[in-house]
């Protein structure tokens, strides 16, 4: 109990709060769950939130403005993952397309930057409006803008804040008409055990994992990892991480084989 609670200090904020991380786990999916302290926040009912497009149809290179938003003036979201996919008549395709800045809105950044087809916030700011373009070199397929949205650290819904399709308008002018969106369904389950492998490799833009420990609930061996400290304190023995209320370094996190808490890469 007295662990859980020391964990909510840890980290009261979002996991992911300068964005999505670049790694396929998360590129493929859009799910926060992918980050352990996202767990429980899955929403299935009706988003609250929406992507409006500009236009009904969209032209061979030429930039359409799409803008994800709350349902009213009311609705903010923090954080958001959102990917033009090929739409054919309720499936989705491949990605298709690439999304452009033409304003100077800092708050949005490509996940990665060698496939454009994936935005993601750049700050954990509360947002009602995201506006960003998309063109495509091709018309011969229709889009469609597929978001997921966290409200915050416990809630979000994954992949079910939908555009209406854009069809080319060599083939459509009028788009799809009377389009409405399924519900939410669940997503596939996530391997959070790729978090880990990243940690290896060291993807700077994921918050650091500084810890993975086991805690015992019965006679089952939880393990538990710590992704967020407020304080680096370099001690005797190395180094330490101390939440910023709390400054006893053996209250922070158990002893993994007495070589101290785990606290990658610090320069
Ligand atoms: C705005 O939308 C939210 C979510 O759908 C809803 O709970 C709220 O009552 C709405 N507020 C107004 C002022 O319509
Ligand atoms: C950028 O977008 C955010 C989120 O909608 C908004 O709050 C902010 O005012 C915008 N900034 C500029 C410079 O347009
Ligand atoms: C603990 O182990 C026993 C025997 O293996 C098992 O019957 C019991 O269900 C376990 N308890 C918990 C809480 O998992």
């Amino acid at each position: 109990m007295l662990f859980l609670l020391i964990l909510s200090l840890i980290y009261p904020t979002m996991s992911w709060p300068d964005g999505a991380p670049c790694v396929h786990a998360a590129y493929e999916s859009m799910n926060p769950l992918e980050a352990v302290e996202h767990q429980g926040g899955l929403q299935l009912s009706v988003p609250p939130y929406e992507i409006k497009v500009d236009q009904k149809c969209y032209w061979r290179n030429q930039p359409i403005g799409i803008t994800l938003q709350g349902l009213n003036e009311s609705v903010w979201f923090k954080g958001f993952v959102i990917q033009p996919f090929e739409w054919d008549n309720g499936k989705l395709g491949d990605r298709m397309g690439q999304l452009m800045r033409l304003d100077d809105n800092g708050s949005w950044q490509q996940q990665c930057f060698r496939y454009k087809n994936s935005a993601t916030h750049s700050h954990d700011e509360n947002k009602k409006h995201m506006r960003m373009w998309w063109k495509a070199d091709e018309d011969s397929r229709t889009v469609q803008f597929v978001a997921t949205v966290v409200k915050h650290q416990t809630m979000f819904w994954v992949r079910s804040v939908l555009s209406t399709p854009i069809p080319p308008c060599r083939i459509s002018r009028f788009g799809i008409i009377n389009y409405v969106p399924p519900l939410p369904t669940v997503p596939p389950p996530v391997k959070l055990f790729k978090m880990e492998t990243n940690r290896v490799f060291g993807n700077e833009r994921i918050t650091p994992l500084v810890g993975v420990c086991e805690e015992m609930n019965g006679n089952v061996t939880v393990k538990k990892h710590i992704y967020k400290v407020y304080r680096i304190l370099q001690l005797s023995d190395g180094f330490h991480a101390i939440p910023a209320k709390e400054q006893n370094v053996n209250n922070v996190l158990p002893e993994q084989n007495g070589a101290g808490p785990i606290i990658p890469n610090l320069k």
